[in-house]
């Protein structure tokens, strides 16, 4: 794959995304339940699969109208919203929160090349603004000894302090993933300049984490606020402005905002509903995301984002093909 001008090669990426993917395939094995489905490798546990709309500002200067961003219109769009330990913990377990997006109704060629005419396009985002490691080849080491067992794992986070105090610092809990906000962590294409994204709820409610709370609160406390109350977010950009100190490559080092403030580009706005049947729950397991899954004005930039271009197709492949499920692409709110 030819890389951007924003780009450097990692030495050893390669090599280091193909053993992680077979390391990760062979995990989504191990981590399914007993004569279960496998699951995605990371973000398995569902807190929900939602309706929402996603509004692009009709103010935006002509600079800022790019891609999906180029028209003042309003795309019906799913959010899953996630987990991201595998296999699957109770939700007061400390972790990462996801939060995917797929837009509908987006015309023109998309990036990846099994999807190009599909009319959707994703955004896949996190609960914390850094990774736990700064590039790929890290990643691969870490994941190395976290399949290794115990001892090695242990070992490993002695021997690297900084990964350590990272990985915990990611991992937070939350009352309602409805006020949390999420981040892109990694950077993408902008048209010919490069931002990274944050979406930050409206509202400034903080939810208490119930003193008891059940297995799956934060499913039972979002069907519970979007049976009375609509949600809305606002969808951001942060531009990159300099090599050094917003590196590309180097993800465990988040772009200050004094640096580059977000700007507003959107609004997604979640209406009130129910989203909590077994047939939705489905429906959203069966789903494939992919930051890849792109119009070419908002490629995936770095190591990270280069090893997922690999990674997310083969191993939805692999969960598909295992558990006998064709995959798709939605075109509309219908779930079949
Ligand atoms: C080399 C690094 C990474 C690898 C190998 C990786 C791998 C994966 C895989 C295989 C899936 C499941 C795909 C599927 O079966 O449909 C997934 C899902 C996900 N990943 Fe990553 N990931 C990486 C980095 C990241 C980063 C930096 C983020 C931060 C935004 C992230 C956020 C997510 C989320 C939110 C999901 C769930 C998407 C959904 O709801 O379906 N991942 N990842």
């Amino acid at each position: 794959m030819e890389l951007t001008t924003h780009e450097t090669l990692v030495p050893g990426e390669s090599e280091a995304a193909a053993k992680l993917i077979a390391m990760l395939g062979n995990k989504m094995k191990k981590d399914a339940p007993p004569g279960g489905k496998i699951r995605r490798d990371a973000h398995p546990k569902q807190i929900g699969l939602l309706k929402a709309e996603f509004i692009i500002n009709s103010n935006l200067p002509e600079d800022l109208k790019v891609g999906v961003f180029k028209e003042a219109v309003t795309y019906p769009c799913w959010l899953r919203f996630s987990n991201q330990n595998s296999p699957p913990a109770p939700d007061h377990v400390k972790d990462i929160r996801g939060l995917a997006i797929k837009l509908m109704g987006i015309d023109g060629d998309k990036v990846l090349e099994e999807e190009k005419h599909a009319k959707t396009h994703d955004f896949v985002m996190a609960s914390a603004d850094y990774f736990v490691t700064p590039n790929v080849v890290g990643f691969s080491k870490l994941i190395t000894a976290l399949v290794s067992g115990k001892f090695r794992l242990i070992l490993y986070f002695l021997l690297h302090p900084r990964v350590t105090y990272r990985f915990l610092s990611t991992l937070k809990n939350f009352g309602s993933l409805l006020e949390a906000r999420f981040w892109s962590v990694s950077p993408y294409l902008f048209g010919d300049r490069v931002v990274k994204y944050s979406l930050k709820p409206q509202g400034n409610e903080q939810t208490a984490i119930p003193e008891k709370p059940s297995d799956n609160y934060l499913r039972e406390t979002m069907a519970q606020q979007l049976r009375t109350k609509e949600y809305c977010y606002d969808f951001m950009i942060q531009f990159h402005k300099d090599r050094q100190t917003m590196p590309v490559e180097d993800l465990s080092k988040p772009w200050k905002e004094s640096e580059s403030p977000f700007i507003k580009v959107a609004t997604v706005k979640i209406p009130k509903q129910e989203f909590d049947s077994t047939e939705q729950q489905e429906y959203g397991d069966g789903l494939s995301f992919n930051p890849w899954h792109c119009l070419p004005e908002h490629r995936p930039l770095g190591s990270i984002n280069r090893a997922r271009r690999l990674a997310y197709v083969a191993l939805s492949k692999l969960r598909h093909e295992t558990n006998g499920i064709a995959r798709f692409e939605p075109e509309n709110f219908n779930i079949h």
